[in-house]
């Protein structure tokens, strides 16, 4: 999960990292008296998940309440990269002498945590990474050692930090690592971090990414979603423990069991779908290796839920869980379905395949469904589940 800028800042402040004063608002006119809370003047800054919101125009150095409230009015609404702006921060104003850049990140191709570190930060950080590597250390940090004192410092010295920040940066360098491991973050970025007039070292604009995985042990990170933004279909899937994925411009729901499997459901539907009027795969879901009729009823209740579905697509190899269980599930699905009221009115297709498909296909026919037709092949079934979808 990625974080807003305010809510970086918010788990930076917690571990100690020094940040400025600052408040998010969503209506231009809450800035007049944010402004006045922060002395008089404020930095705007656009909260949406992208980068280049400087560049975008989305930062913008306000010189009073009256120009802070023009400014939030300018920013809040604008679309930055596909983003629209709901909420500002407003930040007290730093003196900046200088901007640097570091971060820490999941390293997956050397299977490590990498820390990177440049004295060129600041917006123009991406070019720098491309035309002039060396100006960015590339450090890797071990999982076990992690960054102590000594690290910081050997990561400070590879970024050529001048002598008079050194020690202050390695001090920010050490909680920003407590940030990223202590909050099960897959990336902290700090850019840019800036010396100021006065010579204090202060995070200015930061970029976190929580690992998903980590939620059971992070009960607070739950209130940092975006319920906004969230596709209500993925939230409801979530809410029952679904492996549920919505994909844009898709009318085929997809149920199949295995990550594996589903995954080449998709591109068998979206290749069946070129003969059918473009048909798509509207979602991903994985119901695992033990479906049972609840499961299977949770994954067809979120999949017939969709208003862009028009046909579904059960695809099931049946292995521990075999295949008559599998079809049991579905009837009785279908049945809770049907008991709670749902109106079940778009066709399913349905291949099994595997352990036990022969009396599976058997449970199947036998309860004969109007609204169940069964397919042998995964591509049979993936043709005639986009021909019904593009119905
Ligand atoms: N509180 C502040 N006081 C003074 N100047 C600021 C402040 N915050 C940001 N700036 C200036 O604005 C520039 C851009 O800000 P920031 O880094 O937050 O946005 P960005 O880098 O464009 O966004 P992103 O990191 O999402 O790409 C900074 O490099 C800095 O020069
Ligand atoms: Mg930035």
């Amino acid at each position: 999960m990625d974080l807003f800028e305010y809510q970086a800042r918010d788990l930076f402040a917690k571990h100690g990292v020094p940040v400025l004063a600052g408040e998010v608002i969503d209506t231009p006119e809450a800035a007049r008296e944010v402004t006045e809370r922060l002395g008089g003047r404020a930095v705007v800054k656009a909260q949406v998940k992208t980068g280049g919101r400087g560049k975008a125009g989305g930062v913008k150095l306000a010189s009073d309440p009256a120009d802070a409230v023009e400014k939030a009015g300018a920013i809040l609404g604008m679309d930055i990269k596909g983003h629209t702006v709901h909420r500002v921060m407003l930040a007290q104003t730093a003196d900046i002498a200088d901007e640097y850049y570091v971060s820490f990140l999941l390293d997956r191709t050397n299977r490590t945590f990498l820390a990177m570190a440049s004295v060129e930060g600041g917006m123009d950080i991406e070019e720098v990474a491309a035309t002039k590597p060396e100006a960015l250390a590339r450090i890797p940090v071990d999982a076990v050692d992690g960054v102590s004192a000594e690290k910081a410092r050997e990561i400070v010295a590879a970024a050529r930090f001048p002598a008079e920040v050194a020690e202050q940066v390695a001090d920010v360098l050490v909680k920003l690592w407590g940030v990223f491991v202590n909050e099960d973050a897959l990336l902290v970025e700090v850019n840019p971090l800036v010396k100021t007039g006065d010579g204090r070292i202060i995070a200015l604009d930061g970029k976190v990414s929580l690992d998903g995985n980590a939620e059971f042990r992070q009960p607070d990170h739950a209130a940092l979603e975006d319920r906004d933004a969230a596709n209500p279909l993925e939230a409801a899937a979530k809410e029952r423990g679904l492996n549920y994925v919505k994909l844009d411009d898709g009318n085929v729901g997809i149920i199949g069991n295995g990550a594996g499997l589903v995954m080449s459901t998709l591109d068998v539907v979206a290749y069946a779908g070129e003969k059918h009027g473009g048909a798509k795969p509207a979602n991903f879901l994985d119901i695992g290796g033990g479906a049972s009729a609840e499961v299977m009823a949770n994954g067809l209740e979120i999949i017939l839920g969709d208003p862009d579905v028009k046909s579904v697509f059960v695809n099931v190899f049946g292995g521990i869980t075999a295949c008559d269980a599998v079809a049991n599930g579905i009837v009785q699905a279908l049945e809770l379905l049907r008991e709670k009221g749902e109106d079940v009115n778009k066709p399913l297709v349905v291949r099994l395949d595997g352990n036990n498909a022969e009396l599976g296909r058997k449970i199947l026919t036998d309860a004969n469904h109007p609204l169940v037709e069964q397919v042998d092949t995964m591509d049979g079934a993936a043709d005639r589940a986009a021909e019904l979808a593009a119905k």
